[in-house]
Formats: C-alpha cells, structure tokens, sequence
C-alpha cells in the first residue's frame, strides 16, 4: 500500500504546490506516495456553509468548530484507518528528523491545517491528535506546516530519492550532526582554493576530513544537536505510545 497524506484545509489550492515538482512530484506520479486535499468546507452543517465561530470566553478570532473538523477527519480516516491524525499548530512538539523518521515509516497521516485563532480543543482531544510545530515562529496558517512535514517525510519513502546514502549522510541523519561543506569544481575560484585533502584521492583522509568537519560545525552551530549526538544511544520511539500512531 502506498503512503498516503489526506490533507484538510480551507485552501485545498496550496496542494499538491511544490510537492507536485521535483523528486516528490516524480514520486506522486510514480504512485509511490499519494496526497488527497479536501476542503474542511465542505464538512460545514449550515446554509452559509461556516465552519468557525467566536471563541467561548471572548477574544479576537474565530476558533474552527470541533463537528466540522471532526466530519472531516471521519472521512479521511475512512480511507485508511491506521494512520496517525496531525494538526499544525506552534503549540505542537518540535518537528524534528526522529518524527520525520517515524512518520515516513508508517503508512502515512491525516494532516488538519489551522487558519484563524485555532481549532476547538475538544475535538482535538477526542481524535487523539499530534500536535507539531515546524518551529518557533507563528505561520498564518498549517498549510506550509503540512507541506514541510510532507517534503521531508516523502523523500525519505523508498524509490523517492536517487542515491541511498545522501539521505542517511547528510544533516540530521543517524549521526545527528550537521553536514560537512562541499566543494565542486573548478578547484580554484576567486582566489579560494579547495581543501588539499579532497583531491588527494585517499578515501579515508576524505572520510576523516568530513567527518571532523561535521563534528566542528555542529559544535560551534548547534550545541543542543552536539550534545545530543554524545549522549545519544538509541531511545524511545518518537511518538510511541501515541494512540493513532498504532
Ligand atoms: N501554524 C502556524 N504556525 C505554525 C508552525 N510554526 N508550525 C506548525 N503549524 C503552524
């Protein structure tokens, strides 16, 4: 069966988007993966077909209604039943390559793009959500969240990517470490010289050099990632014990 992503939104427009060109596009025609986007709007009860209303407890915004959204959910869910349910939001976990990892590995999710101030919190408890977040910045709405989480999660499905080993080599691979620098010819430019070692043609050297490279990057970079890749060894799954990740 092929992983499959069911998007909701209120702009079914943004999708496939950019995940429509390149190795993800290829991957989409090819039937390696499929993406359905529906409209949340079509889920609304009334006659002006309104699917938000005004917060309980006042405020500025419109929360989305947790009987729309949830008749939304209930139809994708209905296509294939075994995937986790995923809303956008900053509030959510930080998305990282170990989520990445674990979502590519399943047979695909059920994405809710938020607009407005946000969706009403009961029927996120009631279909269990994960909640994430691509990062600690406030986006207008999830649906270049789902189509981040999308990117990353497709090329990692098999027969998306040309070569095996760019994606286990590069940033946040296994290792955990950023990726060493890469040079391309010509050998000299504007007066900058390619590392010696690289033309060596001794692939250990090369091996040592990168590898220290990674390691340097990541320390002066990202201490938080450094001092995760040392004390790492193995762990719990990402999101294990997650009730609709079974
Ligand atoms: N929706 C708005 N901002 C977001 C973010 N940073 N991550 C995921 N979904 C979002």
């Amino acid at each position: 069966m092929t992983w499959r992503a069911d998007i909701l939104t209120l702009f079914p427009e943004m999708f496939p988007g950019p995940l429509g060109l390149s190795l993800a596009g290829r991957g989409l025609r090819e039937g390696l993966w499929s993406l359905f986007a529906h409209d949340i709007r079509e889920h609304a009860k009334d006659r002006h077909r309104s699917v938000d209303d005004t917060p309980f407890g006042g405020g500025a915004g419109m929360v989305l209604r947790p009987d729309v959204v949830d008749a939304a959910i209930g139809v994708a869910l209905a296509e294939a039943p075994a995937r986790p349910v995923i809303y956008l939001t900053p509030r959510g976990r930080l998305l990282d390559q170990a989520l990445v990892r674990e979502l590519a590995a399943g047979s695909g999710a059920v994405l809710l793009c938020g607009r407005y101030e946000g969706v009403d919190q009961r029927v996120i408890e009631a279909r269990g959500m994960l909640e994430i977040s691509i990062g600690d910045y406030v986006l207008s709405g999830g649906e270049l969240a789902a189509l981040t989480l999308l990117d990353a999660c497709v090329r990692l499905l098999p027969g998306v990517m040309g070569a095996a080993e760019s994606a286990a080599e590069e940033s946040h691979g296994a290792e955990g470490l950023l990726e060493y620098p890469h040079y391309t010819r010509p050998a000299e430019w504007a007066g900058r010289a390619v590392p010696e070692v690289l033309l060596s043609g001794h692939h250990a050297a090369i091996a040592a050099w990168r590898r220290a490279e990674s390691e340097k990057v990541t320390k002066e970079r990202r201490p938080d990632l450094w001092a995760r890749h040392e004390t790492s060894r193995g762990g719990a799954g990402a999101i294990a014990g997650h009730p609709a990740a079974a």
